[in-house]
């Protein structure tokens, strides 16, 4: 099959509706969609990214009212919806019975966001029917941010990469669950755990069995490049790591005592939202350098750096 990067909506449909994958651009990063509610496309999905079945998908919708179709929405996820929807947040809602047991991995709760991205948005408008859709990696590898990614890793596996150019955000999106009247987090991201607290006016938690991966962003293995990364104080690293060949990646500071060694600097203005932008670039790009070891700093624990940390924290796991 030959893979196609092009902006055709029509063409976008049409290929859906024949129950096909396309990739699928959104502000955090691309997804690879299929009709959310025919289990013959969404397998399709979990077999052209190598997924495993028992990792349930987000369910991409075009409003807040086509929620209610697939979901039961509660007064505090609808607070959520209203507030940060269109926008990186996820909720997990109990689904109602027209949403395939593929989709959710067999789970009474469904996983459901309105993509922020014009042409993600255009493309649900003039569909019936919703897209289910994980990031458009090969599983395990970094998440794409731009359609050329998810042509490198899915190329003559789906018909369609729809380009909306590269993913303003960058970074996947919040994962929140509301339980009798408390808001449990299940995933750093795009919307700041700041923001969420703010509107609910309490702390969100954590569930106690959370170790236990149910979702596969919190599986350690997630979001690795293959070139072994490490995160922390780059002065360290640089003595751990010496007579290798090392990237650096850091948020707005250049290591210019290490000038011999590639470094990416993600923000020059010290914006936390332009360093997840560039974040997964960076990875993909230095990947591809044979590099020995690529190290990155630690970011601020506030805001955006929460989820960026995370990422790199995941990245940096499998190689140690
Ligand atoms: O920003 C994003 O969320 C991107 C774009 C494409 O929308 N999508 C994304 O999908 O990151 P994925 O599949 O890579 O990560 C979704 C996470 C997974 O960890 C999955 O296990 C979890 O959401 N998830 C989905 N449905 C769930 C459910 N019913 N219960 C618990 N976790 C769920
Ligand atoms: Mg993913």
């Amino acid at each position: 099959m030959t893979t196609k990067i092009s902006t055709d909506i029509l063409l976008a449909k049409d290929l859906l509706l024949q129950n096909q994958v396309i990739g699928l651009p959104t502000e955090t990063v691309y997804g690879l969609a299929a009709n959310a509610l025919q289990q013959a496309a969404v397998v399709k999905i979990f077999e052209a990214k190598n997924r495993p079945y028992f990792n349930p998908l987000i369910v991409h919708v075009k409003n807040i009212e086509a929620i209610n179709e697939y979901a039961i929405v509660d007064e505090i996820s609808l607070k959520l919806a209203t507030a940060c929807m269109p926008g990186s947040l996820t909720l997990l809602l109990p689904k109602k019975n027209v949403v395939p047991d593929i989709v959710t991995a067999g789970s009474t709760k469904v996983a459901i966001r309105i993509p922020n991205h014009a042409l993600a948005l255009e493309l649900l408008n003039t569909l019936d029917f919703p897209l289910a859709a994980p990031s458009a990696n090969v599983f395990g590898y970094v998440s794409p941010v731009t359609a050329q990614h998810v042509f490198d890793g899915l190329q003559g596996k789906i018909p369609l990469i729809l380009d909306g150019g590269k993913c303003t955000v960058g970074i996947e999106s919040t994962i929140v669950e509301v339980e009798e009247n408390k808001v449990f987090l299940h995933r750093v991201g795009g919307v700041t755990t700041e923001e969420i607290e703010q509107l609910i006016g309490e702390s969100l938690l954590v569930k106690a069995n959370s170790n236990k991966p149910t979702t596969a962003g919190q599986l350690k293995s997630h979001y690795a490049t293959n070139t072994p990364l490490f995160q922390g104080n780059i002065d360290v690293l640089m003595q751990q790591h010496q007579h290798k060949k090392l990237a650096i990646i850091s948020f707005y500071h250049f290591y210019s005592q290490y000038n011999f060694v590639e470094q990416v600097v993600l923000s020059g203005n010290k914006d936390l939202s332009e360093a997840a932008q560039n974040l997964f670039l960076s990875f993909r790009e230095l990947d591809n350098k044979g590099f020995d070891a690529i190290l990155v700093e630690n970011f601020p624990n506030e805001g955006l750096g929460k989820a960026i940390n995370d990422r790199v924290q995941r990245a940096q796991y499998v190689n140690k």
